[in-house]
């Protein structure tokens, strides 16, 4: 983390704010200004009830996103994708190795109330960990797993925790709760990009993700072992909380301001006991935002190289995918070939992912997907409103969804009527890419 923190800083993408700020609502006041005025991460080094410092907004950029995963002249599917194949062909066995002593005297045990406990949302139920990346074994196969599951603070012994049913941790812990066994899980609260975005990974359930974080860093990944659970986590985390989720309890959590920008409401969720914590005597807390850029683009990004997979295995000519600004979303860019191409594309990417894909538009390769203006900008002026669009009605989506307001699907062939291609190419201005401002104002 504090390398990832200097490469930002470096490279001018840093806010600094020192001034002492209250960790009830007024660091995510702050956050959510800077997102506003760009995409620079933020570090708090003067966060009220605690010695470390709190850094916000590290993901909120599709660029650095794309940076961080080495993708030079690749699109962020496309490298993704690479990684991820490589991933499914490598072994654990080889990219992690033992942590050193001297590593090891980087860390301190501590207790819960040593973190800054922020409160983001007006309604939150109390401070919460936003970046929580939980790492666990698959109870049999003993598979490593990293996935985001947002975490209450209760007490210094107990945390809170929704596990969305369709994720892997969901399935470990119900697996060790049939046997009556607690499941042994480390918190992870402040790490590398590698490790951040690994977790982001939906890889197949066999699959290690720690192997996905280890090909992300093109090294190999420092493994320490725990003090109270059967587990080695990377030393690339500067906090760790060890403990296990309860087997058959499950206490009230919530409400919560989630990634869809309302609230969900006080449920009864899963209870992870803490049994340990330690940390780099310099840690920084990672405090993300939900909802707000910082979720919301890396999770666009993985769920856009699902759909870019899946539609390209099907379609020729996938250039792109995009589902920004939201999950919900998927637009597709391709390179048209034929007459009916878009809705090909259309049916492919609706079989990727049964979850998402609410909306699904096809576009021209000559428009932006990562701007909006420009998708409409096709859908509005390149052909039929009526026969481009489609309604699929009462097919059900996102999983978590007691009412159906997420049933249904919206699907627009925005590419250009076949055959019609001079008619609708876009006009330019002859020299325009050529012009620099300053050679021209006063
Ligand atoms: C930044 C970020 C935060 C997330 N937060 C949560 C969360 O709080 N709860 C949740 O159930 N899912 C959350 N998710 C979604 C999934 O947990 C996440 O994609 C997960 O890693 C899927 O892993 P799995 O398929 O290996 O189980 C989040 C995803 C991202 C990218």
């Amino acid at each position: 983390m504090k390398s990832f923190i200097a490469d930002l800083a470096a490279r001018g993408e840093l806010a600094v704010v020192d001034r002492p700020v209250d960790p009830q609502h007024q660091l995510a006041a702050i956050t959510k200004a800077v997102q506003t005025a760009g995409e620079q991460a933020v570090l708090f080094r003067n966060v009220g009830g605690s010695e470390l410092p709190v850094i916000s907004n590290l993901y909120g950029s599709h660029d650095r996103l794309k940076r961080l995963i080495g993708a030079g002249d690749k699109s962020f599917c496309e490298r993704w994708i690479e990684l991820t194949d490589r991933c499914l062909a490598s072994r654990d066995e080889d990219v992690l190795e033992p942590a050193s002593a001297e590593i090891e005297a980087e860390f301190v045990s501590g207790s819960l109330s040593d973190l800054p406990a922020i409160t983001y949302h007006a309604r939150d139920a109390g401070p919460y960990f936003t970046s929580a990346i939980y790492m666990a074994r698959e109870p049999d196969s003993g598979v490593p797993n990293l996935s985001f599951h947002r975490s209450m603070q209760v007490s210094d012994s107990e945390l809170r925790v929704r596990l969305g049913s369709t994720h892997d941790l969901a399935r470990y812990q119900a697996k060790a709760e049939s046997r009556g066994e607690a499941l042994e899980a480390a918190l992870l609260l402040s790490c590398g990009p590698e490790i951040f975005l690994s977790a982001c990974a939906s890889l197949p359930y066999d699959a290690s993700e720690l192997t996905m974080a280890a090909l992300i860093a093109g090294r190999k990944l420092p493994m320490r072992r725990c003090k109270t659970i059967d587990l080695e986590v990377p030393a690339a985390v500067d906090i760790v909380v060890e403990g296990r989720f309860l087997p058959n309890v499950k206490r009230p959590e919530g409400p919560f301001g989630e990634f869809m920008g309302n609230y969900v409401e006080v449920g009864d969720n899963h209870v992870f006991e803490v049994t340990h914590v330690n940390y780099r005597r310099d840690a920084v807390l990672h405090g993300l935002l939900c909802g707000s850029p910082e979720d919301l683009r890396p999770l666009e990004a993985v769920t856009a190289a699902r759909v870019y997979r899946h539609a390209a295995s099907q379609v020729p000519g996938v250039i792109d995918v995009c589902c920004r600004p939201n999950v919900m979303i998927s637009i597709i860019k391709i390179k048209k070939a034929y007459e009916g191409h878009g809705k090909h594309a259309i049916l492919a990417a609706l079989g990727s992912y049964l979850d998402y894909n609410k909306v699904v538009i096809v576009v021209d390769e000559d428009v932006d997907i990562y701007n909006l203006d420009d998708v409409m900008w096709a859908y509005l002026t390149r052909g039929r409103a009526d026969t481009r669009a489609m309604i699929l009605n009462d097919i059900p989506g996102f999983y978590r969804d007691p009412h159906k307001d997420h049933w249904g699907r919206l699907c627009i062939d925005a590419t250009l009527p076949w055959g019609r291609e001079a008619e609708f190419a876009r006009k330019t201005v002859p020299g325009e890419k050529e012009i620099n401002l300053a050679d021209w104002l006063v």
